[in-house]
């Protein structure tokens, strides 16, 4: 392919692109105490339309009120109440000619008790080690069965309002990573163990869908590897892509790490440590006499981001891409024009994805296209990261002291 193609109109799943430029799910905290997307959700996702993306994924929205995310804000899809208000804003990106893809999420133990209201759950009894505060409750197979519902209905309802696809998420080490990693999946029964019986939760889902709404195109995050000792590793990605792409998925876009290995997800040089002392859980309530220590401790305490810092689930996409045929999608340090069109071109994947970008330059797929630009002006510095835990999406460019 020729580096100019990167611009060219291509599809997915019968979902005509503009251009092969994503943006990835990225959780905005713009919903209401309903879940419900609100003015300033809309206003970005027709900034992003405008600005040129090939297509918009949602930040994660909740099938169902014990898979909430601790951060909030989140956009819910539970309830057919919201689908008017989901029409509007789909309306209003179709109109700047961008697709719109709603991200269906259940956050399992990556959450907390003190945000959804009830106990967490989880593949089997086994602590998340970063939401450490509870063991758990491992899910029965009637649970297990009501959650596959709530992603179905969740589907039918994201088609009902417009969207033109829906994402499942399968990455990050939420809900359905936790059901596919022996670490968090301990179980004995049909949902554990073997990768068949680990992917069955994700199987009924697709196979729900498809009978519920027929053809609809159903995408899905995945993690290439992780850091977690028997977590997801290359080989199993393949395998899970191949088993994904049988199932009826219409694309896969390749991710890795989980919330439990620090700045893993979307790497940078260095923890934003103001940051964390003012807003993450784990410190917000520590007596502020304490907090200048805790910033000169945090530094060396607090887990790095692996190397390298830029496009890091390459290689692991070029595997996938080589065993698949349907569209591989890659995101994660990929920011400029020449990384961007490198992968493309090198065939390492059919699509780019980018979230940190577009929260600094929400047109910036424009800027590339009209050569104004080459080079996105993220730092990485993920204050945007951090801060998501108590207000909602903005580029923080390195420094607290800039809200
Ligand atoms: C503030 C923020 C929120 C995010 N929310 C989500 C999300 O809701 N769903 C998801 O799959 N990934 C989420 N991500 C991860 C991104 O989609 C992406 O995988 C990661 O940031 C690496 O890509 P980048 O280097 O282009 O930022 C989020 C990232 C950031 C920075």
């Amino acid at each position: 392919m020729q580096s100019s193609e990167i611009f060219n109109a291509a599809r997915i799943g019968g979902i005509a692109l503009r251009n092969r430029f994503i943006r990835s799910a990225t959780h905005e905290g713009m919903a209401s105490a309903e879940g419900a997307p609100t003015e300033s959700l809309e206003k970005l996702y027709v900034r992003l339309a405008k600005g040129g993306v090939g297509a918009n994924v949602t930040g994660y929205a909740g099938v169902m009120q014990q898979g909430k995310s601790n951060f909030p804000g989140m956009l819910m899809i539970d309830d057919d109440a919201l689908i008017p208000a989901y029409r509007k804003v789909v309306e209003a990106t179709h109109r700047e000619g961008a697709p719109l893809i709603m991200q269906l999420a259940h956050c399992g133990r990556q959450t907390r008790s003190a945000v959804t209201g009830m106990r967490t759950v989880a593949p089997s009894a086994v602590r998340d080690p970063y939401y450490s505060e509870e063991v758990p409750h491992e899910l029965t197979e009637n649970e297990i069965k009501a959650i596959i519902d709530s992603f179905v209905k969740a589907a039918g309802r994201a088609k009902a309002s417009g969207f033109d696809a829906v994402q499942l998420h399968m990455a990050h080490g939420y809900l359905l990573a936790q059901f596919l990693s022996p670490n968090a999946n301990r179980r004995r029964d049909r949902w554990g163990g073997s990768l068949e019986n680990r992917f069955r939760i994700v199987s009924e889902i697709l196979a729900g869908i498809a009978r519920s709404i027929g053809d609809y195109p159903v995408l899905a995050k995945i993690n290439g590897y992780d850091g977690m000792t028997g977590g997801m590793r290359p080989e199993e990605a393949v395998k899970v892509a191949m088993m994904l792409e049988a199932a009826g998925c219409s694309a896969v876009e390749v991710s890795s790490g989980t919330i439990a290995e620090g700045l893993s997800i979307m790497r940078g040089e260095r923890v934003p440590i103001d940051a964390v002392l003012a807003v993450n859980f784990k410190f917000a309530s520590i007596p502020k006499p304490l907090k200048p220590l805790l910033s000169r401790m945090l530094p060396v305490f607090a887990p790095k981001s692996p190397k390298p810092l830029r496009g890091y689930n390459l290689d692991v996409a070029r595997v996938i891409k080589s065993a698949v045929s349907i569209p591989v999608i890659v995101v994660g340090g990929i920011h400029t024009l020449a990384e961007a069109t490198e992968a493309i071109v090198n065939g390492s994947a059919d699509f780019v994805s980018m979230s940190r970008p577009f929260i600094i330059e929400p047109a910036l797929v424009k800027r590339y296209e009209e050569g104004r630009q080459e080079a996105s002006r993220c730092t990485m510095c993920n204050y945007c990261t951090i801060m998501v835990e108590k207000e909602p999406l903005r580029c923080w460019n390195g420094r607290l002291a800039n809200g």
